[in-house]
């Protein structure tokens, strides 16, 4: 037999988690040990016939051979089952959602979840093996959830918790008996604790976080101190609380936290307590409430963490304009800013703040022509990088200001807007100690040199580690950049190493290709350099290209651009996509640092593709393709104000405007990828073929040759490989300009500056195709050698083509002759051996 208990005290979750779990051992007993909490005890009152459970007095323990424990690992917290312990016969589960520690109980099968309530990780097994419940049963458990989780709104709330509300909802889960037993109201000696608890409180202040602290000395026992500190917390709205209440010679210590910064399960670890990061409990046999008090005040200032100041979250990239500058101009400087509004500067001196919004009501109203001046806010609130982020929040609210300039040294340190301000919350959010369950899917740490030192051979590695020396001897940080990152990150192989210098690339270069006698290329039209590495790798020379930090001025879109050196920040919000603008710092004391200003880590994370800034795809419409080429690599998904970006380049044809060689390139490596059909699909999708050429169509017939391609290649390799590999993408190429006539198909090669080879082999298939699949398919039957003539000139890529487009077995097999029995066939016979054979030369 099965039992089934929890913890003495029983909640809403442990009741719930005790009748969840009966539905998965449905031949169990359940024990309530101890007492209950009064709502709890309230709601057994009204459901005792239906819901069974043994007390301590009347549990049998002596036919039970497996003991189940729900919502809590601690022997001390399970009463009478604590005996079952002792007996090694015994078998033990355990499903709970605190988080493990040294102290708990060894079981056969411990499942740990980072939910917000124990019953959510029991709900997930009875939908996936689709057990019933009652409606009274889910509400019960909907109680649970609820309870536990502040009604969903505690930061411990997953989204597996409100999947299992809706769930339960389902099942006829009743709110309003819900909230009855939740809000139930205070018994007379709770409100006298209550007002006395609201009197001793005591505010402190660490680091722009109030923290409330209070005492009480019970004369008598009272018995649910969570709920009287979660009423405190209502009636105060203190982000974290600690009260002290003390009872019968023992003194209880309770802790709630609604913010990220503050651990209370750790803050309580020093006097011997636990919990969870937003609710933990002690309980202090020995010690004075004012001594306690002062060890807590000093366990709290070393535990909290430092917060976020002015410096790290203000957008240090700003542009100034002069008060006389039209509306219009600025906004055009704005969309390539990162940040949301402008400085307007006079005579050396910020005279008022243009936002995007000031800018947006002047084009409205027909205003663009008009002086910036008019329409600039000269509110102007400034701030020191050290000024906390509590304060520019305040200094926001108060004034109704969206923009707030930092100053140092008199000299504007750049500007803090409120996206900026909510950015960095949630990144503090994700990076808090409670919040680890955002990271789960792809943990990166904040130092990826243990990463590196995993995935990178080791010549790599000790390159890198000479190149940050030299960098540091010159005086100059570098970093890693770029895919490089992207891929480590998401642990792919990647050995092309793209090395940033804040300062001169090609000087860098050059001193250490004297120091190490390497070689060294200077590309003196972009001021980058490539080093070559002494040792190989896999038998190839690794190289490393080193650039220099620098932001990109396109003149026009699509044009090469011209180039400013800059720090890495800047040179990072002009590349592609926020997964892309991340670095690896190299510098000694923070070698192995991610450097991610842009969010690309989360982007990551969440398999998005998204753009900086909203001029990407004008500044370089080759981006276009290389969004899709990541989307399809990675299996990410292109976020939805970049597709609406890319379609609005599409729209005003920004292709017309790059050269044909950066887009043939493009599209060549979009048709290597491993699975060029999927990018086809999503670039027509994004109406992008058109731009190969208008009247390029891409239809089913088409995906069904393309599907072939691939085990086209794999079935003849063996026959076309032995003298040089397959361009495969030249393959979906001939398929993807299919619909295109002979004519049509030249003026792509024209327009893309096809190489002569390639350009050859596709029109050679175009003139042949129609005669060749004729000849393939004739019943009458075909002689080898007119085949041979005819197949023979084309290319294998052609070869390939034009069997993925056979429809019928005769042509399967006859194509299949050529290519296995007489490709490459020659005759053995030349003009001289009959001349020997004394033929005499003739016509
Ligand atoms: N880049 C860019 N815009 C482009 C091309 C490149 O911003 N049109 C930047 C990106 O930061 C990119 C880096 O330059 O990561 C290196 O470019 P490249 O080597 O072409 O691409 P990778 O990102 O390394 O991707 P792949 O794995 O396909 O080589």
């Amino acid at each position: 037999m099965d039992l089934i208990a929890t913890h003495t005290s029983a909640d809403f979750d442990a009741l719930s988690s005790l009748v969840a779990a009966r539905k998965l051992y449905p031949r169990s007993r359940l024990l309530l040990p101890g007492s209950q909490e009064l709502n709890v005890r309230q709601f057994l009152s009204l459901s005792k016939d239906i819901l069974e459970f043994e007390t301590e007095r009347n549990v049998r323990l002596d036919d039970i051979s497996r003991l189940i424990l729900v919502d809590t690992r601690h022997e001390n917290r399970i009463g009478k089952a604590r005996e079952l312990l002792e007996d090694p016969g015994i078998k033990v589960v355990i499903y709970d959602h605190h988080p493990r520690t040294k102290y708990d109980i060894r079981a056969d099968k411990d499942t740990y979840r980072r939910v917000g309530a124990t019953v959510t990780m029991l709900i997930d097994k009875i939908r996936t093996k689709r057990l019933r419940i009652t409606p009274l049963e889910a509400t019960l458990m909907a109680l649970g959830i609820y309870e536990e989780t502040g009604s969903l709104t505690y930061r411990t709330t997953t989204r597996r918790d409100i999947d299992a509300v809706s769930f339960l909802m389902s099942k006829g889960a009743n709110l309003n008996i819900v909230s009855s037993f939740l809000n139930r109201g205070l018994s007379a000696k709770e409100l006298i604790a209550l007002s006395k608890l609201i009197t001793e409180t005591k505010v402190i202040e660490t680091n722009g976080i109030s923290i409330g602290i209070s005492m009480m000395d019970a004369d008598e026992y009272i018995g649910e101190l969570g709920m009287l500190i979660q009423k405190l917390l209502d009636v105060e709205n203190f982000k974290v609380m600690f009260v002290f209440v003390k009872m019968d010679k023992k003194i209880t210590l309770i802790a709630r936290s609604r913010t990220p910064f503050v651990d209370v399960n750790k803050i309580l670890k020093f006097f011997g307590g636990g919990g969870h990061t937003t609710a933990a409990s002690a309980t202090i046999r020995e010690g004075e409430l004012s001594t306690l008090i002062k060890d807590l005040r000093c366990v709290i200032n070393r535990t909290v963490r430092a917060r976020v100041n002015a410096e790290d979250c203000m957008e240090t990239r700003v542009h100034f304009i002069s008060p006389d500058t039209k509306i219009n101009e600025a906004g055009k400087i704005l969309r390539r800013s990162p940040s949301s509004a402008l400085l307007v500067r006079k005579n050396k001196k910020i005279i008022g703040i243009l936002s995007g919004e000031c800018i947006k009501k002047a084009v409205i109203n027909n205003f663009g022509h008009s002086k910036v001046k008019g329409y600039m806010s000269t509110k102007i609130y400034a701030v020191r990088p050290s000024t906390p982020m509590h304060e520019l929040k305040k200094i926001m609210y108060d004034k109704k200001i969206g923009h707030i300039p930092v100053f140092k040294k008199g000299k504007i340190a750049g500007l803090v807007t409120r996206s900026g301000i909510l950015k960095s919350l949630f990144a503090q959010e994700e990076m808090a100690p409670g919040k680890v369950g955002l990271r789960h899917r792809h943990q990166t740490p904040d130092n990826l040199l243990n990463r590196m030192r995993e995935k990178l051979p080791s010549q790599i590695m000790n390159f890198l580690r000479l190149l940050a020396d030299m960098a540091r001897e010159r005086g100059c940080r570098i970093y890693v950049v770029g895919g490089f990152v992207r891929d480590l990150i998401l642990g792919v192989r990647n050995l092309d190493v793209d090395l940033v210098v804040e300062g001169d690339a090609a000087e860098f270069a050059r001193y250490v290709s004297d120091r190490l006698a390497i070689t060294c290329v200077v590309h003196k039209k972009f001021g980058t350099a490539t080093l070559f590495m002494k040792e190989t790798i896999d038998g190839v020379n690794v190289k490393v290209d080193i650039a220099s930090a620098r932001t990109e001025t396109y003149g026009s879109p699509g044009a090469l651009p011209s180039v400013t050196f800059c720090s890495i920040k800047e040179d990072l919000y002009r590349r592609d996509f926020t997964i892309n603008a991340m670095a690896i710092d190299l510098d000694k004391k923070n070698y192995g640092r991610l450097v991610d200003y842009y969010g690309g880590r989360g982007d990551l994370r969440c398999g998005k593709i998204k753009v900086l800034h909203d001029e990407s795809f004008i500044d370089d419409p080759t981006r276009i393709f290389r969004a899709v080429r990541f989307e399809q690599r990675y299996n990410f998904k292109i976020d939805r104000r970049t597709v609406s970006l890319i379609k609005n380049a599409v729209k005003k044809e920004m292709f017309d405007a790059v050269s044909g060689e950066r887009l043939r390139e493009e599209i060549v490596l979009l048709l290597e990828e491993k699975e060029p059909l999927k990018a086809i699909k999503r670039m027509r999708s994004l109406h992008e073929l058109r731009f190969i050429h208008p009247k390029i169509e891409f239809k089913k017939r088409q995906e069904y040759t393309c599907r072939r391609i691939d085990a086209l290649c794999g079935k003849y390799k063996y026959y076309l490989e032995r003298k040089r590999s397959l361009d495969r993408w030249l393959i979906y190429f001939m398929s993807l300009v299919d619909s295109l006539s002979l004519t049509e198909t030249l003026e792509v090669a024209d327009r893309f500056v096809f190489r002569r080879s390639d350009r050859l082999r596709v029109v050679s298939c175009k003139k042949g195709e129609k005669k060749i699949l004729r000849l393939l398919t004739c019943r009458g039957g075909v002689r080898a050698s007119v085949l041979y003539k005819n197949l023979e000139p084309l290319s294998y890529e052609a070869l390939l083509f034009l069997a993925s487009k056979c429809s019928s077995r005769l042509q399967e097999e006859r194509l299949k002759d050529f290519i296995e029995r007489h490709n490459g066939t020659r005759l053995r016979i030349r003009g001289e051996d009959l001349k020997r054979m004394g033929i005499e030369p003739g016509p």
